[in-house]
């Protein structure tokens, strides 16, 4: 059982081999772009990273290197790099540093997967994240909203970042597993929580080391690690021992079978339950909790989205619904800019698997190649007063105005996220609902950023609730 456990898996043999990172003395006669080269680089790096990304985009422009623990870095920035390092000429990646720690926790599931078991997988789990499946899910949606909101009272303080991580771990663990984690709840999302605050500081290149050692800290990751991979893996093992079959996530991913007959083991469907749950409720908890401080200091905005739930969550029973909701205007148009502004995914860590050249830069295979949301989302090039909270901007299709790669909370090419359309759906319903019953008023200054591997806003988040 050991060997088996999540803390411990290997890096699969069938996934490309890792280059051997690249070491300043050895590229003395390599020309590399110009970049930061202070002594103290790996502090400010730690301090504030996507600050530093920032700075080091204004002052080196959209392709920059920088060493961290020794290693060369590379910060690719404009839109056309992003575009090659996520579609175009995404084979010649692998998902960087930061990754194989998150293997740990989530085994070889989609989101730290490489190919060619990647896109083997992703062929077999889209089915039920097409926007035509994922309707079924608002009503569940809409259920546990009103019931966790049903609990605020007027003039009560929420702690609005828990709220929303509840929230949305409800949502996706009752859509993935139904009743199946009700004993488990609590136990899971205290070890999500470990797990997740563990997987920080992801792209300082080394912190593996650490892990066995017995260190209290990094021990607790491994415990944490081990916890969710013997719930998910219990549940899977007694619906196959016992034939249930269900028509939740997990059910489906049982289920599911490629043309020529193949289906996920039961290792397999535990690793993708573990890595949706992870992915599925962290990223939309964060971006929920920054909408509504944007909604606190820009009041305004309330009204619009009252009528906007007056006019949509009436048409729940539609066959149409999750298409009319992710249309409704001002719910969208907010929704995409806060994604622009605190995107959870905030940086893209890649490896150079091969020679490669990003917008006319020759990048050395080896790399550490960093794309940035929170870095290219504020260019000015392509969002005006690009440090403002806009919602507007995104009216009259201003997406499809900019170039591919200008924006892309959601990530692109074959690991592009695959829960956007039930992210999407999910966000909308969460802030209709909440505006059509209360006014949320933020209890302290606008929260400040706590970046780890998701762009968190720091502390609780203290909210008054009015209701109206
Ligand atoms: C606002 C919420 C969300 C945001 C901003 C977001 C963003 C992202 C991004 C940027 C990636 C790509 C990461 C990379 O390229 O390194 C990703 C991957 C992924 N996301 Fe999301 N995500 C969100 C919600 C969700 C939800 C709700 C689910 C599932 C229920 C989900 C499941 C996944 C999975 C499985 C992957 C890996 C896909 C692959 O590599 O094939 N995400 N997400």
């Amino acid at each position: 059982m050991a060997e088996l456990a999540p803390f411990h898996t290997p890096r699969p043999a069938e996934y490309a081999p890792i280059p051997k990172p690249l070491k300043r003395r050895q590229l003395k006669s390599v020309s590399l772009p110009d970049g930061p080269r202070s002594p103290l680089l790996t502090l400010q790096f730690q301090q504030d990273t996507p600050g530093f990304l920032r700075q080091a985009r204004d002052e080196y422009g959209d392709c920059t290197s920088f060493f961290l623990g020794g290693q060369l870095f590379i910060g690719a920035f404009s839109p056309e790099m992003v575009h090659e390092v996520t579609v175009s000429k995404q084979h010649q990646f692998i998902k960087g540093v930061g990754f194989d720690r998150m293997r740990k926790v989530l085994g070889t599931g989609l989101l730290t997967n490489e190919e060619p078991i990647h896109l083997r997988h992703r062929r077999l789990m889209q089915s039920p994240f097409h926007i035509s499946k994922i309707s079924s899910y608002a009503n569940t949606m809409i259920d546990l909203t009103q019931k966790h909101i049903s609990n605020w009272k007027d003039g009560e303080v929420v702690g609005m970042g828990p709220e929303m991580m509840a929230l949305t771990f409800d949502i996706v663990a009752d859509i993935l597993f139904g009743a199946d984690i009700s004993e488990d709840t609590q136990k899971v999302q205290r070890a999500m929580h470990v797990a997740i605050d563990r997987i920080e500081r992801t792209m300082l290149p080394g912190l593996d080391r650490f892990d066995n050692l017995g260190l209290p800290y990094f021990r607790k990751f491994g415990s944490a690690a081990n916890e969710l991979h013997e719930v998910a893996t219990r549940i899977v093992n007694e619906r196959i021992e016992k034939g249930i079959k269900r028509d939740d996530l997990m059910g489906v991913l049982l289920e599911a079978t490629t043309p020529d007959g193949e289906k996920l083991s039961a290792r397999e469907v535990s690793d993708e339950t573990l890595t949706l749950i992870l992915s599925g409720h962290e990223t939309t908890a964060n971006v929920l909790t920054w909408v509504f401080s944007y909604l606190s200091q820009n009041p305004k905005y309330w009204e619009f989205l009252v009528e906007e739930a007056d006019l949509i969550l009436k048409q729940r029973s539609s066959e149409d619904f999750a298409r009319i909701l992710l249309s409704a205007p001002w719910s969208s148009a907010i929704f995409n800019e806060v994604l622009r502004l605190c995107p959870p995914v905030w940086v893209a860590p890649r490896r150079a698997l091969e020679d490669v050249t990003l917008g006319g830069f020759e990048i050395p295979k080896g790399a550490h190649v960093l794309i940035s949301q929170y870095v290219t989302h504020r260019d000015a090039k392509y969002f005006s007063e690009p440090d403002e909270f806009i919602p507007e901007r995104w009216f009259n299709d201003f997406e499809k105005t900019l170039p591919r790669g200008a924006y892309f909370p959601f990530g692109a090419g074959t690991r592009k996220c695959l829960g956007d359309q039930f992210a999407l759906l999910e966000a909308r319903i969460i802030i209709l609902e909440i505006a059509s019953r209360m006014r949320l008023e933020l209890q302290t200054a606008f929260p400040t950023a706590q970046p780890r591997a998701t762009y968190r806003p720091k502390g609780i988040v203290p909210m008054k609730v009015n209701l109206i």
